[in-house]
């Protein structure tokens, strides 16, 4: 189905052919003076060169052309040169109408790619806390609109497992318990099954061990070993490093699906270990690593470069490997296994060079195939209400738990302090909101800028919050409910009538933007567009609503008409919030 911009393009473009100009001077777009007109064209202006005519004659002859057409009820042509159109109210609905038979409210099909969203990115055996808050949020939706757009999407949690971190968890433990049995050089026995941690145990350690190494060179230089020791294979250490996993990931887990995020793949550093041999083989054949002061490494600046691209480590003096290697290999581990049109790597903006450098290695070395599409979305930072980078009251790191768990004691209060509930259903809709005010507060955000976690603004029920949305589609709901309830039919009705007054005629107008808006989300990697059109279009909901009696309406096909009016506006608020990734409660 065609959008409503391609529409009147169309039947513009139509008129300027008519009157001998080319039609590409007829494209149309939406009014950037909304209080003058709905659409406007502006080709005129443009074509006054080609054949040399005043803009106002060409717009004076268009106009006349597209007078009297039955998709406007007004067209203008304004000085210097502009065509100024409203569009008629059956033209509106019959649009709209349209919508609502078709697949995804008519939202054009794309070729499918495949694409894998590289996103999350925890490191095992440290909680999470919230500088994982954006990677989950903005990756999660981003991964949902690729899939919405009908891509084969993969979304792949990428856990930091392999690094260092690992190197000094088993460091620590050995100096805690040498006597361990992995530890024991000698020990050819089957390895316990029961961790000799706990997940507490274990989320104290890292801490611990990371500080002393900041002070400590020998025990960091002993960490650095255990990590090599660990990466090539030593028995001990990788039963240990799968303790450390078992505990771990199923934590994370929990705590992913707290936030409604879901991964298809719990890949790692770790699991392409096997690939790197093979792909520093063919590094070094291929002529693009050579040796420099011991390491192995691959030119990667260019000529044009504004600021320098320092050479992209691959192995380290030591034969480790690094962040860039696992990365690289990552990425021909998913050529091998998937072959990805397209992978969107959804990580905080500090980590852009690490990025360009594994890019442009992964091109200059064909371990993507030719034209495979990479891109780096840098988020910015959560910062709090002093503009730092959020912290706890006592200034330290929050987990992400406690922020969750914050906020849905936050909400729990708002929603029981005006009305009586049960209070078991309220604390499952104080969940369902929290998640809503806390993703739609991050998303609402361009996601490459820095923003301001604001516990008060996020959890409000007005202005541009998640709560604010949920109140309107839970809104929409209880009147759809009371509809049926007052009839003997459990069907709603779908068939919009024509805009019976100006408010109707704005909510009407804005939801035909959907397949647009989906779209730029995409292109642009960018779901605060969705956040934007969400919010538009509640304000111009609640403003209908405000200026209108629906359920006591007592001419029963206006009433119908408005009911599939609402029906409408909940199921492409309910889809775009899924795209985000939360739901409505059905009460609130
Ligand atoms: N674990 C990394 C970190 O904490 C983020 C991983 C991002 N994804 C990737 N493919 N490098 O910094």
């Amino acid at each position: 189905m065609e959008t409503i911009i391609e529409k009147i393009s169309k039947t513009v473009e139509e008129a300027f052919s008519q009157c001998g100009y080319d039609k590409k001077y007829g494209k149309t777009g939406i009014s950037n003076r909304p209080d003058l007109c709905q659409f406007q064209c502006n080709g005129s202006l443009a074509s006054a060169k080609e054949y040399h005519k005043a803009p106002i004659a060409i717009a004076n002859e268009v106009c006349e052309k597209l007078a009297g057409n039955p998709a406007f009820s007004k067209v203008e042509a304004v000085a210097p040169g502009f065509l100024n159109i409203n569009l008629s109210d059956d033209f509106l609905a019959e649009h709209l109408n349209e919508m609502v038979g078709a697949e995804k409210f008519g939202l054009a099909a794309s070729e499918p790619i495949k694409i894998i969203v590289d996103y999350g990115g925890p490191n095992v055996a440290k909680p999470l806390h919230v500088g994982h808050l954006r990677a989950a949020i903005i990756g999660e939706s981003v991964k949902r609109i690729c899939r919405y757009m009908g891509h084969e999407v993969i979304g792949d949690v990428h856990l930091g497992d392999w690094g260092l971190q690992m190197g000094l968890i088993i460091t620590e433990l050995r100096h805690r318990s040498p006597d361990l049995c992995y530890f024991d050089e000698n020990y050819t026995g089957e390895y316990p099954e029961e961790p000799p941690f706990t997940l507490s145990e274990l989320e104290e350690i890292y801490p611990a061990a990371s500080a002393r190494s900041k002070e400590d060179d020998a025990y960091k230089e002993e960490a650095l070993l255990a990590t090599r020791k660990l990466q090539a294979g030593h028995r001990g250490y990788r039963a240990l490093w799968q303790h450390i996993m078992n505990v771990s990931v199923p934590d994370l887990k929990k705590n992913y699906a707290d936030l409604s995020v879901d991964f298809d793949w719990w890949k790692g550093e770790s699991s392409v270990d096997d690939v790197i041999p093979g792909m520093v083989e063919d590094m070094k054949a291929g002529g693009f690593a050579y040796e420099s002061e011991g390491a192995l490494v691959v030119d990667v600046a260019r000529d044009d470069d504004a600021k320098e691209i320092p050479p992209c480590m691959i192995l380290k003096s030591d034969g480790a490997s690094l962040y860039t290697t696992t990365d690289l290999a990552t990425l021909r581990d998913r050529r091998n296994t998937f072959d990805p049109d397209r992978v969107i790597y959804v990580v905080d903006k500090r980590q852009e060079m690490h990025f360009i450098q594994v890019f442009r290695t992964a091109q200059k070395c064909g371990i993507v195939r030719e034209g495979t599409v990479l891109d780096f979305l840098g988020f910015g930072t959560m910062n709090g209400r002093d503009g730092k980078p959020f912290k706890t009251r006592e200034g330290g790191v929050m987990r992400l738990e406690v922020l969750i768990d914050d906020i849905r004691k936050t909400m729990f209060k708002k929603i029981t302090e005006n009305h009586e509930t049960d209070p078991a259903e309220a604390k499952e809709t104080s969940k369902t909101v929290a998640l809503a005010a806390i993703k739609y507060g991050d998303l609402s955000n361009q996601a490459t800028k820095d923003y301001v976690f604001d516990t008060d603004k996020f959890t409000s029920f007005e202005g541009n919050t998640g709560p604010y949305i949920l109140y309107t589609i839970v809104r929409i709901k209880s009147i759809l409910n009371k509809y049926t309830a007052s009839q003997n039919d459990a069907h709603l009705p779908e068939k919009l009538n024509p805009a019976a007054n100006e408010y109707e005629r704005a909510l009407m107008l804005v939801l035909t933007k959907f397949a647009q808006t989906i779209t730029a989300a995409y292109d642009e990697i960018a779901p605060h567009r969705i956040c934007a059109y969400i919010y538009d279009v509640c304000n111009e909901f609640n403003r209908f609503y405000h200026e209108t009696r629906i359920l006591a309406e007592e001419d029963e096909a206006k009433k119908k008409g408005w009911i599939a009016l609402l029906l409408l506006t909940r199921r492409i608020l309910e889809t775009c919030i899924d795209l985000l990734g939360f739901t409505a409660p059905e009460k609130m």
